[in-house]
């Protein structure tokens, strides 16, 4: 076992962990993120993404070990109380979703995007994008969601952005 500190969705938590834990499965069943989904573990599909530090990744990729001393944020803590994040609106107006299972992700991905560019066009946004897959909805509302977050002008970089 191997001590780490991570602060994720605000909270500072120092646990033990195996040296081969997964970022997911630490979140999910350690500390009970359970927003965070596992579609494929393979690094393949997104559904895990969260931001380290503020930039996204996908945390069947990366050990928990990693994490350590850094800063996580999931799909929990990007509403501040019930005021849901820009893209988060978005998703919910543009009804960009259907079974939900992406959604964390696509919303986290999203969220990368408009930190690092507020103002992306549609192929920007399906570049940024195409690492996370969805079954349902053929994308067409994904991106349009993400649009619309991007004209609202309020979206933010998550907690942690500025150290990447
Ligand atoms: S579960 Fe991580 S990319 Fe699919
Ligand atoms: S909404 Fe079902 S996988 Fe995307």
């Amino acid at each position: 076992m191997t001590q780490i500190s991570v602060t994720v969705d605000g909270m500072k938590y120092t646990d033990d962990v195996e040296p081969r834990t997964l970022l997911v499965h630490y979140l999910r069943e350690q500390l009970g993120k359970t927003g965070t989904v596992v579609g494929c573990d393979t690094s393949s599909c997104g559904a895990c993404t969260v931001h380290l530090d503020g930039r996204s990744v996908k945390s069947c990729n990366v050990l928990a070990v990693q994490a350590d001393g850094r800063t996580v944020t999931t799909i929990e803590g990007l509403a501040d109380g019930e005021q849901l994040s820009p893209v988060q609106e978005a998703f919910r107006d543009c009804h960009a979703l259907q079974c939900g299972f992406c959604t964390p992700g696509m919303i986290m991905q999203a969220t990368d995007l408009l930190a690092e560019n507020p103002n992306p066009d549609e192929e920007h946004v399906r570049q940024h994008m195409e690492g996370n897959l969805c079954r349902c909805t053929g994308y067409h509302n994904i991106v349009k969601a993400v649009l619309q977050a991007a004209g609202s002008g309020s979206a933010t970089a998550t907690q942690g952005s500025e150290q990447a």
